[in-house]
């Protein structure tokens, strides 16, 4: 992966930290950084939600450095933003369900940990805190495209959790000059991504079931819209945003996708094509907290950051299925 160059500047010199490097997101952005020689990139990462094996790979290169530390533990946040000149955010307790399950641990990693690791990064004079935010803040609203600047009523503890990551990193952008972006992604999909957690995400869960020779239980009638970005694109959005150089670009919010949309239906037709495995899909039961439809208006991001997304949602499928076949017994170590 990653054989486009999304920095066009030196990052020898420059210390990075990514929050949550040993889940899915955050892996993907370790192994871009080190592919293109960053002087130092730190992990730090509670291994809750996460695996030491995503990381095990970069651990002989001497620029790398893995903190196993939570965020709700001040002192490690501190500590983790020492000598650091960009902090990418990634490190949360994601899903929808799981917020619906467990709101106060999500509160705690989502809202107090954000807030531990801002106020670290503050301190420590980072230069840039770039973090995760999600398409789910957009909620009940129904315009489409989706624009950063209207969004409707959250609709999960999750989705107020990320709106509440922007609202602080708006206030401290004002209130003590740090400069941050939040990046709202919409269902990042790709290599590393675990189709064995229960609050597995829907492309991993579809191709799990695909190669086990299973049928993937699609919630609702399967006609609601998703635009899914394949987790290159999201890795591309990071490192615009770490240095763009556009004035105007710092304390808001960019929808990270590709600006279209596919429904589950096409979207399990398009892998049982490229998998050439055909089993039909049962529907199931609606899940409660999920928003009918996505579609990102990017524009923001293509102004400010630069950022211009190369992977359409078949070819990243296309480059995942492959990855999983390949890598099957590595998943299935855990
Ligand atoms: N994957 C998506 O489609 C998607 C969509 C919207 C937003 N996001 C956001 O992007 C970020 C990365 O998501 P991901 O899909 O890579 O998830 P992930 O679960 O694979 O990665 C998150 C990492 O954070 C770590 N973590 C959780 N709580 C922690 C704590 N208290 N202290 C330290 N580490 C902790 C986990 O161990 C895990 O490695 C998250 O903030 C998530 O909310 C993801």
């Amino acid at each position: 992966m990653f054989e486009n160059n999304y920095h066009h500047c030196d990052i020898s010199n420059k210390t990075f930290l990514v929050t949550g490097g040993a889940g899915f997101i955050g892996s993907n952005l370790v192994e871009y950084l080190l592919k293109y020689k960053a002087g130092k990139v730190k992990v730090f990462d509670n291994l809750s939600n996460g695996y030491y094996k995503n990381v095990e790979p970069f651990i002989s290169n001497p620029a790398f450095e893995f903190i196993n530390g939570d965020l709700l533990d001040e002192k490690s946040c501190v500590k983790a933003c020492e000598k650091v000149d960009i902090v990418f955010h990634q490190a949360a307790l994601g899903s929808v369900p799981r917020s619906i399950e467990f709101p106060l641990a999500t509160n705690a990693a989502n809202i107090t940990g954000f807030l531990n690791m801002l106020v670290a990064a503050k301190d420590s004079g980072v230069q840039r805190f770039i973090y995760a935010s999600s398409s789910s803040v957009y909620g009940d609203s129904h315009l489409m495209p989706k624009k950063e600047d209207i969004i409707g009523n959250a609709l999960s503890p999750y989705a107020v959790t990320k709106r509440v990551n922007e609202l602080y990193a708006n206030v401290f952008g004002d209130v003590y000059g740090i400069k941050t972006i939040g990046l709202r992604y919409f269902n990042i999909f790709g290599p590393r991504q675990n189709p064995k957690n229960p609050y597995a995400a829907v492309i991993p869960l579809f191709i799990y079931a695909l190669l086990d020779g299973k049928s993937p239980a699609i919630n609702g009638d399967g006609t609601q819209t998703r635009d899914f970005t394949f987790v290159e694109n999201a890795v591309q959005a990071n490192i615009r945003a770490a240095f763009t150089e556009h004035p105007d670009a710092f304390n808001k919010v960019y929808n990270v996708a590709v600006g279209g949309r596919i429904s589950l239906n096409d979207l399990y037709k398009d892998l049982q094509e490229i998998s050439g495995i055909k089993i039909p899909a049962q529907y199931v039961d609606p899940r409660s907290g999920d928003i009918r439809d996505s579609h990102a208006d990017i524009s923001q991001a293509k102004t400010f950051l630069g950022y211009d997304p190369k992977f359409k949602v078949k070819e990243g499928l296309q480059i995942l299925f492959k990855w999983y076949k390949e890598n099957r017994s590595f998943l299935e170590k855990e």
